[in-house]
């Protein structure tokens, strides 16, 4: 018992020492073991820590042989994509490292391919790695000055298995002797570190070498092959102590064994890795032959300096250069280029009595620095505030060797941000302003997360032509800069909680502007009369103010008793409806969604969209045709726009109605069940010009009219369409004008002709521009859309009022008719369509008023039509227009 406890104490006890000269002894290094769990320390008392500094990759064990090092028994993979994984280092600016990561294959996914990628420091390429060897261990070293607090190694570009790597080692220099006036330019990869005339095949490295450089045995054949090609070549060494002075020269040990040229003759091919390129080459010599005075060693270097001849190549005078036995000298070839193998020669001088020697050597590349990214550094606080998800866990440079998968760059040398696509990544806080300081940026793609708060200033980003910011939770107006980007030509940022006006710059013809969705959005501004129209409707807004008060003392008095006896379904906006809804929706008929199922054949059919829903064709059991309008349950607003068209549509009832069959309302489905209108929609009629004759398109307005005057006037409280497009009158079999969706609708509240409204609602080009102003909905506002509809039946155009603003009759009538018409009536149109939409609702008709000007214009052209007949032998006339509008 009291053994073992003593033998305890003393492993105790060493592990403690060792730990203590190992932390002592190697400031500054940095060595990760990649995969690793635990720190540990090696035989050399290197202290190796895990790499968990980098989060992303996987982690394996290596199939590694038991003389294998520890920290080749696990390593970090990544995944085999087009992405770039990377190690950020920090260093200390100013100071030179050497920095080298090794990569130990040992099969660990057990697929024994061996893998092939490339690796870079920075944004510059370093080398390829290309594992040819279960159990070799690769390595690559690369000398450089630090100009920034970190440093990226990256692994990138699998074109084989999958990019993996066992260990990195940071080393700092104290001098240096690698500094020259290139550093700035040139990275320094090194090549080949050779230990001649070496006692064994071990490589020579820390605690020999107090910088931890690896100096490879000349005879180990690894990594470079050394061939001797020369007689003669013998090894020599001694144990005697060797000068070699100061700095990052190598260690004694090193310096301690050579080769010789006793034929006279040094002559050696080596292979070398990543050349041909240009690099340098340094060559050590010391005397370790201790012969009399009158023995000399001169020789002559001769590394390719192909342009030199032979007699002018260097010589070296060991003893002399060095200034005595047993000290270092060295002899550098500074920028020559090399092949992927090397043939050098160091020949004997005539007047020298020993043949030529050699102690080691060191050939390195020089790589030039490329620059970044000048947008790396914003990029940079974009990544730092995006979540660690695995998309975002790339590292370095955005842009170079490759870019981060989530943007595009330019293929400039200095790399620009162009693109990001962040579309669906779930972010969630404010659009990081970071984003406008990418001033090359021309696609922005942030749509489908969670952003909050409001939309930043773009004005730096003039080269912005597509920006998705739909689907998010985005508050506040927008801005008005976003109109003056003068290359955009797409903004999307329909469904979002936006609220303001709309910028009126964002209303221009080259731009596809997307802001649907948004409830508190005042679609302000469209129209240029809108804005022309602003001091006089301040007073009409006075006014509409002293309306509503009363309207809302009224309505909140008649509201609390329902309020009160209604416990169920009470549509979130109160005031959209003056009645309770229940007792009305009991009137309309409630269909089965088993039954609407079965109508639409399981909804196959799809023969309109828009507003709030899909509209399918569907035949009910007894041969009805119906159209079901499917309300999108996603549409916030679609439970209380459904309550309220079922409510308004259910008690009118009119030829030129769109007759209201009844409603489905079932596992949270909301379905509206119409007649059929077998003729589509007048919209689609003018584009498709089916609709050809003047009289034809007369009908359609009479019928329309009509339809509005029963709302208007008949019902009690009227109703107002509130969306009257052309969109929205059907035709059926005879192409009869019905008047549909009234998704929008509201009635007026006891007589009263005017409503306001919190939420502006109506569809652009059609919505009065004096209710944008006032956000007071009347009659007027109705007679207004309708006045485009006049415009639009006129012309066959779609948003035909820019047309009639100084324009002629004739530019303006639609050329189906083929001058077919008669010219006064169609004058009485225009001009019914301009006094629809003037400025003022006072100068506006009523809807009665209007159907009057269309029933007398329909009239004339019934005379002429007569006129023509009886005129048929005298020939077909041709009307000639005479007048302009004023
Ligand atoms: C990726 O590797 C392939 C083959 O090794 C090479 O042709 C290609 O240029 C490399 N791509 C980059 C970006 O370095
Ligand atoms: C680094 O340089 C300082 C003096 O500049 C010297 O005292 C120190 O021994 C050097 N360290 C190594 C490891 O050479
Ligand atoms: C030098 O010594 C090593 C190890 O003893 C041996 O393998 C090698 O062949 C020797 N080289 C020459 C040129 O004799
Ligand atoms: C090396 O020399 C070549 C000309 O042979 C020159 O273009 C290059 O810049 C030089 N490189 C360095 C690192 O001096
Ligand atoms: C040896 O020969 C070289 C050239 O062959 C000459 O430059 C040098 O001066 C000579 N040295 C002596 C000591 O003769
Ligand atoms: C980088 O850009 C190219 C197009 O330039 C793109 O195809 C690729 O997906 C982007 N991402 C990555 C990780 O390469
Ligand atoms: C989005 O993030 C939230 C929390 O951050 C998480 O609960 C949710 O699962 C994520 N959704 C997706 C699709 O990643
Ligand atoms: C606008 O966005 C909505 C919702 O995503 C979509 O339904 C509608 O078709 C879009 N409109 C245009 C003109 O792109």
């Amino acid at each position: 018992m009291a053994g073992s406890g003593c033998f305890l104490l003393l492993l105790a006890f060493s592990a403690a020492l060792l730990l203590d000269e190992a932390t002592a002894q190697v400031p500054g290094f940095q060595s990760w073991n990649c995969g690793g769990k635990e720190n540990f320390i090696d035989e050399a008392g290197i202290e190796w820590t895990p790499d968990n500094l980098f989060i992303y990759g996987h982690i394996a064990q290596t199939n590694r042989r038991s003389r294998a090092k520890l920290q080749y028994a696990t390593l970090r993979y990544f995944p085999s994509d087009n992405r770039k994984y990377c190690y950020s280092l920090s260093v200390m600016p100013g100071m030179r490292y050497l920095l080298r990561p090794t990569f130990l294959y040992g099969n660990f996914d057990g697929k024994n391919v061996y893998p092939k990628f490339q690796i870079s420091l920075g944004v510059t390429y370093w080398s390829t790695i290309i594992i040819s060897n279960v159990n070799t261990v690769e390595a690559r070293e690369m000398i450089f000055l630090a100009t920034e607090p970190a440093i990226h190694m990256c692994l990138f570009n699998a074109t084989r298995g999958r990019p993996f790597i066992s260990t990195l080692e940071l080393r700092p220099f104290n001098g240096s002797m690698y500094s020259d006036d290139l550093e700035e330019q040139f990275y320094v990869s090194v090549s080949a570190r050779i230990n001649f005339g070496a006692v064994s095949d071990a490589a020579i490295r820390y605690p020999d070498d107090p910088f931890d450089r690896i100096w490879y045995s000349d005879h180990s054949g690894k990594p470079n092959e050394v061939l001797p090609m020369a007689d003669g070549i013998k090894n020599l060494s001694t144990d005697r102590p060797i000068d070699v002075g100061f700095g990052e020269n190598p260690p004694q040990k090193v310096m301690q064994t050579a080769v010789l040229g006793t034929s006279g003759l040094l002559s050696y091919k080596l292979k070398l890795h990543g050349f041909a390129g240009n690099g340098w080459v340094i060559s050590y010599f010391a005397e370790i032959e201790d012969f009399g005075p009158q023995r000399s060693r001169k020789f002559r270097v001769a590394i390719p300096f192909a342009s030199i001849p032979h007699t002018d190549r260097p010589a070296v005078n060991i003893q002399e250069n060095s200034g005595g036995k047993f000290r270092l000298c060295e002899h550098y070839s500074v920028n020559v280029t090399l092949n992927s193998l090397l043939s050098f020669e160091f020949i004997e001088l005539p007047n020298s009595s020993e043949g030529p020697l050699l102690n080691a050597m060191e050939i390195s590349k020089y790589i030039e620095i490329k620059r970044g990214s000048p947008d790396a550094d914003v990029a940079a606080k974009i990544f730092s505030s995006l979540r660690n998800d695995d998309w975002a866990q790339e590292g370095g440079d955005p842009c170079l060797p490759v870019n981060w998968s989530w943007l595009l760059c330019s293929s400039e040398s200095a790399p620009r941000i162009t693109s990001i696509l962040l579309s669906g990544k779930n972010l969630t806080g404010n659009i990081p302003s970071e984003f406008t300081k990418l001033t090359q940026l021309k696609v922005l793609r942030l749509d489908g997360n969670s952003f909050i708060g409001s939309i930043p200033d773009f004005t730096n980003c003039q080269d912005l032509k597509i920006i998705h910011l739909e689907n998010n939770q985005l508050t506040g107006s927008i801005p008005p800069s976003l109109a003056n980007l003068q290359k955009l030509r797409e903004l999307y940022l329909q469904n979002n909680m936006l609220s303001g006006k709309v910028p009126i710059g964002l209303f221009r013809k080259n731009l596809v502007l997307n802001i649907s969705g948004n409830v508190e959005l005042e679609e302000g501004g469209k129209n240029p009369i809108a804005l022309m129209i602003v001091v006089p409707f301040i007073i009409v807004a006075v006014l509409a103010f002293y309306t509503y008060i009363m309207n809302k003392n009224n309505r909140e008095s008649q509201n609390a008793p329902s309020h009160q006896s209604e416990g169920q379904a009470e549509p979130p906006q109160r005031e959209a409806i003056a009645e309770p809804s229940s007792p009305v929706l009991c009137a309309a008929h409630r269909f089965r969604f088993s039954e609407m199922k079965d109508a639409t054949n399981k909804f196959q059919r799809k023969i309109g969209s828009g507003g709030f829903g899909v509209v399918y064709y569907g035949m009910l059991k007894n041969g009805r045709e119906i159209a079901v309008k499917v309300l999108s349950s996603n549409s916030k607003h679609g439970e209380e726009e459904f309550l309220n068209e079922v409510t308004i549509l259910s008690r009118a009832h009119h030829t030129n109605l769109v007759e209201l069959l009844g409603y489905c309302q079932e596992d949270g489905k909301s379905m509206l069940v119409y007649e059929y209108a077998p003729n589509g929609n007048l919209e689609e009629h003018l584009a498709q010009a089916r609709t050809q004759t003047w009289m034809q398109r007369l009908s359609i307005a009479e019928g329309a009219a009509r339809g509005i005057v029963y709302l208007h006037t008949q019902c009690s409280p009227s109703i107002m369409h509130r969306d009257l497009k052309s969109r929205n009158i059907l035709l059926d079999r005879n192409f009869t004008a019905k008047v549909g969706d009234f998704g929008l609708s509201k009635p007026a509240h006891d007589g009263s002709t005017s409503y306001r409204s919190k939420h502006l609602k109506g569809t652009f080009g059609y919505i009065d521009p004096a209710y944008m102003e006032s956000e007071r909905y009347t009659d007027r506002s109705d007679v207004y859309s309708f006045g485009v509809i006049l415009f639009e039946i006129i012309s066959g155009k779609k948003a035909a009022l820019p047309l009639l603003n100084g324009g002629n009759l004739r530019q303006v009538i639609d050329s189906a008719f083929e001058d077919e018409y008669e010219q006064d009536s169609a004058w009485k149109i225009a001009r019914t369509a301009q006094s629809c939409v003037h400025e003022s609702r006072e100068d506006r008709p009523s809807i009665t008023d209007v159907l009057r000007e269309i029933q007398q214009a329909r009239e004339l052209e019934r005379e002429r039509k007569t006129r023509r007949i009886s005129h048929e032998e005298a020939g077909p006339t041709r009307h000639r227009l005479r007048t302009r509008f004023a």
